[in-house]
């Protein structure tokens, strides 16, 4: 089944001129981009975003992080698309990620970990909502 996912190419890939490797990778991965923008996070959206974490020992270092300076949001359209996606960016902890995954190639740790993927169809929903309208979208 053709779905979506929600993706953000994260501060440090950004700081680190990946935008145009990373994306190459995804387009390389078989995924359609059907949005796409540079934004920066406020805390209060960071909080938000990841109101899931908020009773984690790193919420406040990750609200830091994602918030230190641009992102790049998008939304990607492909046969199983959140599952793939997972498996494109490889494990949270780069240590642990397989051979050629993008947080293996361009991930720098656990916390600064690159990219973020969509852990199931209704969060990447939600998760799209959250950084795109509806004219956005394609
Ligand atoms: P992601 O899985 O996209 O969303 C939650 C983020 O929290 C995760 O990426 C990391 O950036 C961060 N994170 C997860 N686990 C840890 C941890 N143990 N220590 C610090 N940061 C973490």
């Amino acid at each position: 089944v053709t779905n979506r996912t929600f993706t953000m190419l994260k501060p440090d890939s950004i700081e680190k001129g990946n935008i145009g490797a990373i994306l190459e990778k995804i387009n390389a991965a078989g995924f359609k981009i059907v949005a796409l923008k540079m934004t920066q996070l406020s805390v209060a959206d960071a909080k938000e975003f990841y109101a899931v974490h908020n009773q984690r020992p790193f919420f406040g270092e990750l609200v830091q992080y994602m918030t230190r300076g641009p992102i790049v949001a998008a939304v990607l359209e492909k046969e199983n698309a959140v599952e793939d996606f997972r498996v494109l960016i490889g494990a949270t902890n780069p240590a642990e990620a397989a051979e050629g995954t993008i947080r293996k190639i361009y991930a720098e740790s656990m916390s600064i970990n690159a990219v973020h993927g969509s852990d199931s169809n209704e969060n990447a929903a939600i998760e799209s909502n959250f950084h795109f309208s509806g004219r956005e979208m394609f």
